[in-house]
């Protein structure tokens, strides 16, 4: 655009830019390989080489594009990169980024029905369809998120207005409201607490289950938790309940944690944040036992099944309980509210929403359920295939068992603490060196490489080249006590 004129880009300029950019795009994924993983800059590095000062007059694309080429595709650490073996694995996709793409320049606001219509129905829809594949009973129904973080403070939300009527109206205080106190395994994510913090229930009130020896939920020790807490004037409010622990993908006992809630009354949600996308295979369908006796349940597209950064949905048991707690119709919205219709706005904190049932829609549609399954059945044969390998070498074992898409394993023998920094430097020096990127995490205190296998491009090859790269940095890193 000329620096000068007012309005957008002409329709010439732009439609150049465009098929420049398609190129960029598609050079970029072909080309992936070639590039680190992660950059060996230092803190701060690429920041000093943009200007400080914001820009006084317009620059072309083309001296942006090119700025984007030199500082930044450097400077990242590329997810979608087949060697990048870290988190959950998720992937970049050609149909993903064209969903990516559409949603662009629609830039519609999906925040009720009649300034969004087909945003607002689009986003039923493909709720509807997740909701099939993970088979829940039809009086679930959902609200897409950017996060499952966002989606359990909303579910506790929800849980807290139950349990003490009115907080909406007059916050805890007002309402009398007696110390609630929410549960989740020792191995949940971190997220139940940041909702305790927001909600004013207070993070000390997340109370951590112990775990079995497969990073389960005790459910025996959840029910002993919530007795003792019942005689101590707390008030057990809700149970998060863990379907692909973040670190080791371990999957809580639900049913048996469903009834301890029916029991006590309590809310059940279900952090499936990773794992219950695996719903969607015939072979995994056994993760579902207890969902419908959920009361809430989250799920991340944008980690298992395949939808780009961000999209999450909250599931909610007869979704109008979270609607009565947060719908509220400022005037100058009552206009384009249709009280018949649905108005997402209402579901959330959020008044402004992105249109991301779209790029779901397109994925989707692209892949189709066989192509899913397909995919996700390569992720575990890698992972399997991956285990055993580390069987075969006696250097390492096996952390946890294998689940999913995650892999958990260490370096062992030696001195306990030296073989944690062991397994640590591996990690680090392999990230440093740019070839590939893995996680570390702890288990019962025990520094553990992590795999998180899921993208498409990510070969046996790949994987084996990651392995070779492991086997080599270990030797290099030291040799501990070969097991007996
Ligand atoms: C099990 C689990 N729950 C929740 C979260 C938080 O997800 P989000 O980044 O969508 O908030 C994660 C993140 O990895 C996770 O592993």
């Amino acid at each position: 655009m000329m620096p000068q004129s007012l309005g957008d880009s002409s329709p010439e300029e732009f439609r150049k830019q465009l098929h420049e950019l398609a190129d960029w795009i598609a050079d970029f994924r072909q080309n992936i390989e070639s590039l680190r993983v992660a950059p060996d800059d230092k803190p701060g590095a690429i920041r000093a080489q943009l200007p400080p000062q914001p820009p006084e007059e317009g620059e072309p694309f083309e001296k942006i594009l090119a700025d984007v080429d030199r500082l930044i595709v450097p400077g990242l650490v590329h997810w979608g990169h087949p060697m990048f073996l870290g988190y959950f694995g998720w992937t970049t996709t050609a149909p993903g980024i064209l969903g990516e793409i559409i949603t662009a320049p629609l830039n519609v606001n999906a925040m009720t029905w009649r300034t969004s219509p087909a945003a607002t129905e689009l986003e039923t829809l493909v709720i509807d369809w997740l909701r099939q594949w993970m088979h829940l009973p039809k009086d679930f129904d959902g609200v897409v998120y950017d996060t499952a973080s966002v989606g359990v403070m909303h579910a506790l939300a929800a849980a807290r207005e139950e349990a003490a009527p009115s907080t909406r109206k007059r916050g805890l205080v007002g309402a009398g409201a007696p110390v609630f106190r929410i549960y989740a395994s020792e191995q949940a994510h971190s997220s139940a607490e940041k909702a305790a913090i927001a909600l004013g229930l207070g993070e000390e009130n997340v109370q951590r289950v112990p775990v079995d020896a497969e990073f389960r939920m005790d459910a025996a020790a959840l029910r002993e938790m919530i007795a003792q807490d019942g005689q101590r004037n707390f008030q057990p409010l809700a149970v998060v309940a863990t379907v692909g622990t973040t670190s080791t993908a371990a999957v809580d006992p639900v049913p048996e944690i469903a009834k301890v809630c029916h029991e006590n009354r309590m809310w059940l949600h279900i952090d499936g944040a990773y794992g219950a996308g695996f719903a969607i295979l015939s072979e995994c369908k056994s993760l579902t036992d207890g969902w419908s006796d959920a009361d809430s349940i989250v799920v991340n597209p944008h980690k298992s099944l395949f939808v780009p950064l961000d999209f999450s949905v909250l599931y909610v048991r007869n979704l109008e309980r979270l609607r009565r707690v947060f719908t509220l119709i400022p005037e100058y919205l009552r206009g384009d509210t249709v009280e018949a219709q649905k108005n997402y706005m209402d579901y959330g904190i959020q008044l402004g929403r992105r249109f991301r049932a779209l790029k779901a829609w397109v994925i989707w549609r692209s892949l189709g359920r066989t192509g899913m399954v397909a995919r996700m059945r390569e992720q575990i044969r890698l992972a399997n295939l991956l285990a055993r390998w580390i069987k075969t070498d006696d250097r390492f074992e096996l952390a946890a068992p294998v689940s999913m898409g995650v892999v958990c394993f260490q370096f062992v023998g030696g001195d306990q603490n030296e073989i944690d920094r062991l397994n640590s430097q591996i990690v680090e020096r392999i990230n440093a060196a740019g070839r590939a990127y893995l996680t570390q995490t702890k288990l019962r205190g025990r520094t553990v490489m992590r795999i998180g296998l899921g993208n498409v491009l990510t070969t046996e090859q790949h994987l084996r080249d990651a392995w070779e790269l492991i086997q080599k940095e270990c030797s290099s890193a030291g040799s501990p006590m070969v097991r007996p």
